[in-house]
């Protein structure tokens, strides 16, 4: 018996080295950095003996949650009870009762017997759940089969603890819209890959994934009405190698060349359906982009009628958008848009629908009789103005379903639909303008915001990348509320967004890299308060958390500490 206590001795004093020192907040790996967190001496023992106390069902789900986590990085599960445990065990208690007023807030209270965490509703208390896991300890610290080595008759081990330091959190967002997009148009990622980019978002706290779904390379949604979106637009004969050239009349180089490889994809609906579900689970909004009126080609390669010149068209093949858009003057095409936009608001709950609007080439509509007319009849001035009649006809729509429509800054041009939310994306210019007619603006511009750039100087060492550079201190150093809002313009800027293109990302190994860290640097920017905000102190927590996306096998880049 004396050997197994021995051992027992052994085991448990080689934990307690084990357990990293606190020797200040920088230590605690919690990325975004709550709004207010407090550290003070001690830690709570977790254990398979400490009750999960769950004071209100409409929490189950959440809970639920916790007790995965803990599976997956502890070995074991609790046990839920709805009423407190009079033998004084460790426990932890889940209150409904607390009314922060605040949507996404909550409070974690973690003290040498007892942890509280409080919510006023299930996204505030995911977030808190979402804070108590990056503080376990990475590796499962002990597990009953430690006390059993070498021994023939093992004593009954009633339980492992976990040391989980003790905080005071109160805690909320610095701003409403905390988005990342993916582009899956350029290069298809799959459901289950989806689904893992959606996790990562969950764990730093992001609402929003902006699922970018059509574009001149492919069409990845299935609409039932239209099968030749998806048999035909979701398909590119080949892909370019490399990055496009032209020649000196501006078209495409004959010298460059392509993979020779067919490539396509797309999501059914019910896959579609399965993603929605799973990213609202982890209180994510899913704000699907269909694009128009331009990079609009693989919509039109299955259904050329709807373009100005005709076609035939196939699917790009190349990098950069094309001339062939949506015609203006037809209105069978806004009625076959309207179409796919009823199957798509059925799918998404999302408030706003991304109609795109971005980079529509206008060659086309100077030279489309219909086009021209529509200009004529509509007292337009030019095509800048056609393409606002056509976003403001599509809002119309939009709105009459009880959605709203969000797009890209080009959507300023020509005046801006009535109700619709910019996407600033070429600079600042955009949202500060539609901030200052009082319109909602997303801020995603390519200057800090574009994960498609590079993140190292010396470009040998990365994948090829589009170009740019974006290094992870100028993303944690981005701020998405321009200086020269007046406060009341200010309250228009919803928050940000990252955007990772992926003309030059063809695996979703590369989409991790591109992202992380830079993921885990903009949710401060989005969630910490600005005056809480530190690199240093960044970059501590987030060697720490390294070792969380280590044991997740995320391939995340490490040019963690270079300037820029
Ligand atoms: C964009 O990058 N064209 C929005
Ligand atoms: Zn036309």
């Amino acid at each position: 018996m004396k050997k197994i206590i021995l051992a027992f001795a052994l085991v448990y004093s080689q934990f307690i080295i084990a357990q990293p020192k606190q020797t200040g907040l920088a230590t605690l790996p919690i990325i975004p950095l709550s709004k207010e967190l407090k550290q003070s001496e001690g830690n709570f023992p977790l254990s398979t003996e400490t009750k999960l106390v769950l004071m209100n069902d409409a929490f189950k789900q959440e809970v639920d949650y916790l007790n995965t986590q803990l599976k997956t990085s502890q070995g074991f599960e609790l046990q839920i009870v709805n009423t407190l445990p009079s033998d004084g065990n460790y426990i932890i208690v889940l209150s409904p009762d607390k009314k922060t007023g605040a949507n996404e807030a909550y409070e974690l209270s973690i003290n040498p017997n007892q942890i509280l965490l409080s919510a006023e509703n299930n996204q505030g208390l995911y977030y808190g759940i979402q804070t108590l896991v990056q503080l376990l300890p990475v590796e499962k610290t002990t597990t009953l089969k430690d006390f059993q080595v070498g021994d023939t008759s093992p004593p009954v081990v009633k339980f492992a603890e976990v040391k989980i330091p003790c905080v005071q959190i109160t805690d909320a967002p610095s701003y409403q819209w905390r988005g990342m997009h993916l582009d899956c148009s350029r290069h298809f990622f799959t459901k289950e890959e989806v689904k893992k980019y959606i996790d990562y978002l969950a764990m730093y706290k992001f609402n929003v994934f902006h699922w970018h779904l059509t574009d001149d390379q492919g069409w990845r949604i299935e609409i039932k009405k239209y099968p030749l979106l998806t048999s035909i637009g979701s398909q590119r004969k080949e892909t370019l190698i490399g990055k496009p050239t032209f020649d000196k009349e501006g078209k495409p180089s004959a010298t460059d060349k392509y993979d020779g490889k067919s490539y396509g994809g797309f999501y059914t609906q019910e896959e579609i359906k399965e993603v929605v579900a799973y990213a609202k689970s982890k209180h994510i909004t899913i704000v699907p982009e269909i694009e128009m009126p331009g990079q609009s080609l693989a919509a039109l390669a299955a259904y050329p009628q709807y373009s100005c010149a005709g076609g035939p068209f196939e699917t790009f093949t190349r990098w950069g958008v094309s001339d062939d858009v949506y015609c203006a003057g037809n209105d069978e095409t806004f009625s076959f848009i309207q179409d796919i936009l009823t199957e798509v608001m059925a799918l998404f709950p999302s408030e706003y629908i991304h109609i795109g609007g971005d980079e529509c080439v206008k060659e086309r509509w100077k030279v489309c009789a219909k086009c021209q007319k529509r200009i004529a009849d509509e007292h337009l001035k030019n095509e800048n103005e056609l393409q606002s009649y056509f976003i403001t006809r599509i809002e119309k729509f939009v709105n009459a379903k009880g959605k709203k429509i969000i797009g890209w800054d080009e959507i300023l041009e020509g005046g801006l639909a009535p109700n619709a939310a910019v996407m600033s994306w070429r600079g600042t210019q955009g949202g500060i303008a539609a901030a200052k007619q009082k319109h909602y603006v997303v801020m995603t511009p390519g200057k800090p915001c574009y994960f498609d750039h590079y993140q190292s100087k010396d470009k040998t060492k990365e994948p090829m990348a589009i170009g740019g550079f974006n290094p992870l201190d100028s993303v944690y150093a981005y701020n998405p509320t321009p200086k020269n809002l007046t406060a009341e313009e200010a309250t228009f800027i919803m928050g940000a967004q990252a955007n990772v293109w992926t003309e030059y990302i063809t695996s979703f190994s590369q989409v991790e890299y591109m992202s992380m860290p830079r993921m885990a640097a903009l949710s401060e920017s989005l969630w910490t308060p600005k005056a809480k905000k530190n690199y240093k102190d960044f970059i501590v927590r987030l060697k720490a958390h390294a070792k969380t996306l280590d044991k997740m096998g995320v391939n995340y880049a490490k040019h963690f500490e270079q300037k820029k």
